[in-house]
């Protein structure tokens, strides 16, 4: 597992409860220790809530090592790239592993909105590359978008179809396409929802209320727009409407005017609704 964050502490979580030995690499130790130390914490959780038996656990952690080298990742049958999502970033990370992975290894990126087959085009194995697209938070969310660039085998497909399987997740299989399907659906309505607050169609409160009490949604989209980050919204309306180009992808100028006025949702404590410290 290659970046220790928000994504890849997850994903480690969920391959080591399932039995897989995982290697968890970062750029520094202190990454890779925040990394283990936010599993340790989230099974220790489960324990407490009776989800997880104490055993388990250990059995879990068991599983997991660490690593700042690349070479962490030479016996590795699957490795999941996770870093920032910027296409230098993960370009640096796909070269570095390139010399290192045995001959069958199958590379996946968990990007949000970069090209698969760009990416896949970097290595000198584009069959054995695609996306394998997680959802946050990992451990509680079933989907896994399994993204099938130009030049990825059937092979990989059906391998990553029953690795989601085999870690008790629902694998769906999508073109390389901007956003795959839930961001191309998802973050548009968000986007289409802002502008109905833009335009004083209804108030954020009754927004929520007629997507929560029409539609059956857990939460309104002004709230999840807050729970994911306005920045991010916006990055990925961005890429929609670059990559796509039609003009019902443009981001709304309130999104944007909330991203400058750094009202990025619940990490910086306000966004459409107010988040106090306590
Ligand atoms: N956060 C989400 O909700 C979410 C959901 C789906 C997909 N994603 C995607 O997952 C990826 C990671 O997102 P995140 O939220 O976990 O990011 P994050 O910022 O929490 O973590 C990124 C980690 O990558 C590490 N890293 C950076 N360069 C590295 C390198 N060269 N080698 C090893 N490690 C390196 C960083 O030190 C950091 O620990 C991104 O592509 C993002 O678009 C995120």
């Amino acid at each position: 597992m290659i970046g220790a964050g928000t994504m890849g502490q997850g994903i480690a979580q969920v391959f080591a409860a399932s039995g897989s030995r995982v290697t968890l690499i970062d750029v520094s130790a202190e990454a890779t220790e925040r990394g283990r130390a936010a599993i340790d914490t989230a099974l220790r959780r489960s324990v407490e809530r009776k989800r997880l038996d104490a055993d388990e656990r250990e059995r879990t952690l068991g599983r997991l090592t660490t690593s700042t080298s690349m070479e962490g990742a030479a016996d590795a049958g699957l490795v999941i790239e996770a870093v920032f999502e910027d296409l230098d970033a993960k370009l640096s990370v796909f070269d570095a592993l390139a010399p290192v992975l045995s001959p069958s290894a199958l590379l996946v990126s968990n990007t949000s909105s970069l090209s698969i087959t760009r990416l896949g085009a970097a290595t000198p194995f584009p069959d054995r590359v695609a996306g394998l697209h997680f959802f946050n938070p990992v451990p509680v969310l079933p989907l896994v978008e399994i993204v099938r660039g130009l030049a990825t085998s059937d092979e990989t497909v059906e391998a990553l179809r029953a690795i989601a399987g085999s870690i008790g997740k629902t694998g769906v299989v999508v073109r390389d396409s901007p956003g795959f399907v839930v961001n191309r659906i998802l973050i548009p309505m968000i986007n289409e929802a802002i502008t109905c607050l833009d335009h004083g169609v209804a108030g954020r409160n009754d927004i929520d209320a007629t997507m929560r009490l029409g539609a059956s949604h857990p939460m309104g989209p002004l709230q999840l727009a807050d729970l994911i980050g306005l920045d991010v919204c916006l990055d990925i309306m961005a890429t929609l409407h670059r990559d796509l180009g039609e003009d019902r992808y443009r981001p709304s100028p309130l999104l944007r005017q909330m991203v400058a006025a750094r009202r990025l949702g619940r990490k910086t404590g306000r966004g459409f609704y107010d988040y106090p410290a306590d």
